[in-house]
């Protein structure tokens, strides 16, 4: 690790054109969120790592999301999108006088990793820059590194590379680290002469051998921790990258996920130890899932809290609010939200239950519907403990049903229940005897005289 101090630039004024997922509600590039988190948060968390004195985040004018996104770090803005150097010119007024290290970085370049960036810092050593190269199979797109052994003499931008430099497969990563004193002189030296126009950050290596400093190149292996992301196949690839993170460190914290590649992670998503996840199944924000809890396959789980030794599914949802006590048993096709279920109670097929509460040891029947929704607005269903609900009952709520009480199976309920008590809210069924067989002869003797 360097010893000298650390100040990180990431660069994010861009608007991501290429991206086209606009629409009418125009947001940064970096906003774009990756296992939930903006991508801008990602790098940040990254950078906070390397314990930096400050961090700078260069946005555009007009992106408010962005400037809250990056708090408590300090934002500058890059009054005209003229190019990367343009960008960094914005943040030197604060550099000035800061002679350590700094670290540019690229706000659509999230993955990285630390100690990428640490290797990074260390190949600057006491020289003016480094860069961060990548050897990738298909570099198009990508700024190429014109280097001699580990000495970098320029790179060329694709839009500006000849047919023989589009052949470089070393990549420019867009990670550079530069040495504090000469920054402000170098990033001003550079001109916007070039195929865009633009003020190029990837003159710098130019720039440092017209005085008298050699450029260094770092070197990662690993391609996709420094793909960018300039359109929405790009982002899906860097998802992937990060979907598989996010599975390994679930196994590696204990969680057995019998095919890990159709799971899907939130960037928040709790899991204890001793967890089973059967596969094809998504976790979106907010769920936390404690230890020895098993996932059947097709679960879609997010705000829910789930309590050890519990069962899901397969084929189960829980969402905003639902909180499950341990021993509980949530089976197909059922839906939970904002809900409480107490330890030991079931719903085993097909059930809504929403604002509702399950007391402990509760059993509710396939087909059961907590109707909490009367068109305005939303109402409570109090379940005690012990109680059944038998099959393809309607509870409709406000409704209470007391400890120990049954629900006969296609009841609608509309009143409270009493502990201890049966309630049976359905009509009584009239049987005709000989009635079916008689019908079946009149339609038979019918069909033959047609
Ligand atoms: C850039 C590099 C290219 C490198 C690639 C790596 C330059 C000129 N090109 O190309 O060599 O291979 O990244 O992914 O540096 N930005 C600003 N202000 C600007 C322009 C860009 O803040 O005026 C920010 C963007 O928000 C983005 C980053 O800089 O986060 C990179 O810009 P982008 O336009 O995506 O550059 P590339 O064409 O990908
Ligand atoms: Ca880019």
């Amino acid at each position: 690790m360097s010893q000298k101090p650390l100040n990180i630039v990431i660069l994010a004024a861009g608007k991501g054109t290429r991206m086209n997922s606009q629409g009418s509600n125009e947001q940064p590039k970096v906003m774009h969120e990756l296992a939930g988190l903006p991508m801008i948060n990602w790098l940040l968390k990254t950078a906070e790592q390397l314990s930096p004195e400050k961090i700078i985040v260069v946005t555009g004018p007009d992106m408010p999301e962005l400037e809250a996104a990056a708090k408590p770090h300090t934002t500058v803005i890059q009054p005209e999108r003229n190019g990367t150097a343009g960008a960094v010119r914005a943040a030197l007024p604060l550099l000035e006088d800061f002679t350590g290290d700094v670290l540019v970085l690229l706000g659509d370049t999230p993955l990285i990793k630390q100690e990428t960036l640490t290797s990074l810092i260390e190949a600057k050593g006491n020289g003016g820059l480094s860069v961060l190269g990548c050897v990738m199979d298909n570099p198009s797109g990508y700024g190429r590194l014109i280097a001699e052994k580990n000495v970098l003499k320029k790179i060329v931008e694709d839009k500006d590379a000849s047919a023989k430099e589009k052949e470089v497969k070393l990549v420019n990563t867009g990670a550079f680290c530069v040495d504090g004193a000469r920054l402000s002189d170098w990033v001003n030296a550079i001109g916007n002469d070039n195929t865009q126009g633009e003020y190029y950050l990837t003159d710098l290596p130019e720039i440092a051998a017209k005085n008298r400093s050699e450029a260094f190149v770092s070197m990662t292996l690993d391609e996709a921790e420094v793909r960018g992301c300039n359109t929405l196949a790009d982002l899906a690839a860097l998802e992937a990258t990060l979907q598989n993170r996010l599975r390994q460190s679930a196994m590696e914290s204990g969680a057995r996920l019998q095919d890990p590649g159709t799971v899907y992670f939130h960037h928040d998503t709790k899991i204890g130890q001793g967890v089973t996840i059967e596969p094809n199944v998504f976790f979106g924000r907010g769920a936390d899932i404690a230890d020895n809890v098993t996932i059947r396959a097709f679960c879609h789980i997010e705000e829910t809290k789930i309590s050890e030794h519990s069962e899901i599914g397969p084929f189960a949802r829980l969402r905003r609010g639902a909180v499950l006590a341990e021993n509980v048993k949530i089976g197909n096709f059922v839906e939970v939200k904002n809900s409480v279920m107490a330890q030991g109670s079931k719903a085993n097929h097909l059930a809504y239950i929403g604002d509702s509460s399950v007391g402990e040891n509760s059993n509710i029947g396939a087909g059961t519907i907590t109707c909490n929704y009367n068109g305005f607005e939303k109402n409570k269903t109090k379940i005690g403990s012990n109680v059944f609900i038998g099959s393809n009952a309607a509870l409709i709520a406000p409704v209470t049903i007391g400890d120990g009480a049954i629900v006969a199976a296609g009841s609608t309920i509309t009143e409270d229940v009493p502990a201890d008590s049966l309630s049976m809210g359905r009509s009584k069924a009239e049987v005709k005897e000989g009635w079916a067989a008689t019908y079946r002869k009149l339609k038979l003797s019918k069909k033959k005289s047609a």
